[in-house]
């Protein structure tokens, strides 16, 4: 890894800082990604981007599209899984005045507008069987032709492949070319979900908090309270950093200040943690009442999640500071999806 390359402050991981933004993180994790991406953005060879919905795939490309000899290309994207079949091979490859009806004059295509540049296809998985045949083309031979024209047309591009499918399964099921797969995973980069890399929560939130403040042009809050940072710490983020950036974006806009809560998070977990905030430590009971089952729960995984932070998640020490045996303590941890 250059160091020009990796402007590294502790918190940004980024290949080159860029108009699309920045990768924002620092845990182990997300580095070994992006020090991939570094090693992988200046060749030419395709690249297969996993991740569940949300976790930065498209950041990802970007980014290695801005630090490839294509920067100053175009970076064009299309999702495979958008159009209709008959509608993508044009979306893709264009057509030809007269081609189809309504096809009233030659229509350039997406690989067409990539030309020199960097071509990112979405949701790759999506792509039905027939088209899958003509991307082989693409991929191998450098050419297409458009719908309703008879010229092979030669090009120029990078291709890149996202998919928050399991291709290999889809491959196994008949539903994905086994050919295409391996054309395209010669580079396979996995981007984890953002419950896997709890490391980046904090630096995420601070990153989101000031784009949301200057967003909202608000100057009269001063950030997460505990509360709020421990439940955006706990909650498992089903929507990845889509969801993160969502969140605060949201409290930042509506929060009556000074500080935002946890009250202020729309996550269930957020709002039963404030519920269980005044019972945590045997407090007195709220005159609104409280849901037991809901406090008890919350009080176990606070105790836990401590237990396992405190022993760098060594279950053996952690059981042993509940006073539980290990395998009691794991099903827990599977159970609450903290793991
Ligand atoms: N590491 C990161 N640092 C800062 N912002 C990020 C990071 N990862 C993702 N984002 C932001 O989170 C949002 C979702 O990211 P992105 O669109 O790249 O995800 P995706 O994996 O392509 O999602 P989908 O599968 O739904 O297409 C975007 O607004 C993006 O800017
Ligand atoms: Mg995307």
């Amino acid at each position: 890894m250059t160091q020009q390359a990796l402007a590294d402050d502790g918190a940004h991981l980024t290949l080159r800082p860029t108009s699309r933004g920045k990768i924002v993180g620092r845990s182990a994790k997300l580095r070994a990604v992006v020090e991939t991406a570094d090693r992988v953005a200046k060749s030419n060879c395709n690249v297969l981007i996993t991740g569940e919905s949300g976790t930065g795939k498209e950041s990802l490309v970007a980014a290695i599209h801005d630090a490839s000899r294509r920067a100053e290309m175009p970076f064009v994207t299309v999702n495979c899984g958008a159009l209709p079949e008959a509608l993508m091979e044009s979306e893709l490859f264009g057509h030809a005045r007269g081609a189809f009806t309504g096809a009233h004059v030659t229509r350039q295509g997406r690989v067409a507008q990539a030309e020199g540049g960097t071509l990112f296809l979405e949701e790759i998985g999506e792509l039905p069987l027939s088209l899958q045949a003509k991307l082989l083309r693409l991929l191998q031979q450098r050419e297409y032709t458009p719908v309703g024209d008879n010229r092979t047309i030669k090009c120029d591009i990078r291709i890149i492949a996202a998919t928050n499918r399991n291709l290999a399964e889809d491959v196994a099921q008949g539903s994905f070319r086994e050919d295409l797969f391996y054309r395209l995973n010669v580079i396979e980069m996995h981007l984890p979900a953002l419950r896997e890399r709890p490391d980046d929560i904090e630096v995420l939130v601070a990153h989101f908090y000031k784009l949301a403040m200057d967003m909202a042009g608000r100057d009269d809050l001063q950030g997460f309270d505990d509360e709020a940072l421990a439940a955006m710490t706990a909650h498992d983020w089903p929507g990845n950093i889509r969801e993160l950036e969502n969140t605060i974006q949201r409290a930042v806009l509506l929060a009556p200040g000074p500080t935002i809560g946890a009250s202020d998070l729309p996550m269930a977990s957020a709002r039963a943690a404030s519920r269980t905030a005044a019972s945590a430590s045997f407090g007195a009971l709220p005159d609104e009442g409280i849901n037991l089952r809901d406090v008890i729960e919350e009080y176990e995984s606070s105790l836990v999640r401590q237990a396992l932070e405190r022993t760098k998640w060594n279950k053996n020490q952690a059981a042993k500071l509940l006073g539980m045996n290990r395998t009691t303590l794991v099903e827990m941890v599977k159970r609450k999806r903290m793991g």
